[in-house]
């Protein structure tokens, strides 16, 4: 059983906790900690977990996992902390706000000896697991390309504190592109050339959630972004990302082989349909899931880390050298849409192990 402490009692906090608590038997929430008084009260009476300030998370003995869900601007600061004492540390996406900040976390956790863990961990659950079989098995063929669409109108409309999906580290390309450029690196591998194109045209929106409606705030990132990906493997794929689309049909992800297409579900998601459709197929048709995880397993990664750790391995699914790739095609894909020329990554990844945990 591993302590994790958790850092961060914020919106996304309570799948985290819930899933620590119930669902998850090699974890136990440790301490909970965070700068809001009242949230970390809240957490810490509903799941019995102490609370700690950060200075005391780290220079406790007890603690083996830091379970950093603060906001992407204080994700490397913290991670940091963490892995200089020696501990292990998963963090919400993304891994840092760049990649210069991953770079320097993925190499201080492996001179350390900790591991390094990043959401997402929905490629994980069954959905997507369930299209990487289907693929691993050669059921579509040689891979071709894929396709990925993650468009909504922005979360003004529910986060109590959307500010931060507007700054540095926000978007819709650093929030929601780690669930879509995860996915498909786990089901066609690590990336060589990515091409961007993006803007912003509302430099200021309003919030129309609870407290704070009414009040504008201002727009730092783009908000309409379209990516170009050139895998190793030889496949090309294309990403829009945006949070200014009122409506739209497009689906999640889809990838095509020489001999069938997949239809993939929402990879912000841990279940959802898998369609199959090979050359010979009139129709599409739902393949039958083959993990257990198809509920909101957040906190996925973290017990799959304890199992590492349990176990003595080093490669955890939802690793920081997964994250950090995932980080370089998002910063180059922005860096490209200003210098307009395809640019090559500096990093790679294999793709990720299947963790025993889920079978
Ligand atoms: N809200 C969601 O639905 C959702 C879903 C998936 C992932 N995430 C990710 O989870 C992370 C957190 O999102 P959220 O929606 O929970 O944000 P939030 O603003 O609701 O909560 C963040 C919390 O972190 C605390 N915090 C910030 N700095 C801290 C520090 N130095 N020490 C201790 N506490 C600190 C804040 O006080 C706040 O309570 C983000 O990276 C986000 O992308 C959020």
């Amino acid at each position: 059983m591993k302590n994790v402490a958790i850092v961060g009692c914020g919106n996304i906090s309570e799948i985290y906790l819930k899933n620590l608590t119930e669902t998850f038997q090699n974890v136990c929430v440790y301490a909970v900690c965070d700068l809001d008084e009242a949230k970390v009260q809240e957490k810490s009476e509903k799941y019995g977990a102490k609370i700690m300030t950060l200075e005391e998370i780290l220079k406790d003995d007890a603690v083996d996992i830091v379970l950093n869900i603060t906001t992407p601007a204080y994700h490397f600061a913290i991670c940091k902390q963490g892995i200089e004492v020696k501990k292990s540390v998963y963090v919400e996406k993304p891994l840092s706000l760049t990649v210069a900040e991953g770079k320097e976390l993925v190499e201080l956790a492996e001179k350390n000896g900790v591991l390094l863990g990043c959401a997402p961990d929905t490629f994980m659950g069954a959905g997507i697991h369930t299209a990487r079989k289907i693929i691993d098995d050669g059921l579509i063929g040689d891979m071709i390309g894929a396709t990925a669409f993650m468009v909504c109108p922005g979360h003004e409309s529910w986060h109590p504190a959307p500010e931060f999906y507007y700054q540095t580290g926000g978007g819709p390309l650093f929030d929601m592109g780690p669930y879509y450029i995860t996915a498909l690196i786990n089901l066609l591998g690590a990336v060589k050339f990515v091409y961007g194109m993006a803007n912003c045209v509302r430099k200021q929106r309003m919030i129309t959630s609870q407290p704070q409606k009414g009040k504008m705030m201002d727009v730092e990132v783009a908000t309409h972004v379209n990516g170009l990906l050139q895998f190793e493997n030889g496949a090309v794929g294309n990403l829009m990302m945006s949070f200014d689309v009122y409506g739209s049909q497009l689906p999640r992800i889809e990838v095509y082989g020489t001999k069938g297409s997949v239809i993939v579900p929402d990879p912000n998601t841990f279940g959802g349909d898998v369609l199959l459709k090979q050359s010979f197929d009139k129709e599409f048709h739902t393949v039958p899931l083959i993990n257990r995880y198809s509920a909101n397993s957040r906190g996925l990664g973290v017990s799959d880390m304890a199992y590492c750790m349990e176990n003595d391995s080093k490669e955890n699914c939802a690793s920081g050298t997964l994250a950090l790739h995932v980080l370089e095609i998002m910063e180059n894909i922005l860096k490209s849409s200003k210098v307009k020329k395809e640019l090559e990554l500096t990093t790679t990844c294999v793709r990720p192990g299947i963790s025993p945990i889920v079978l």
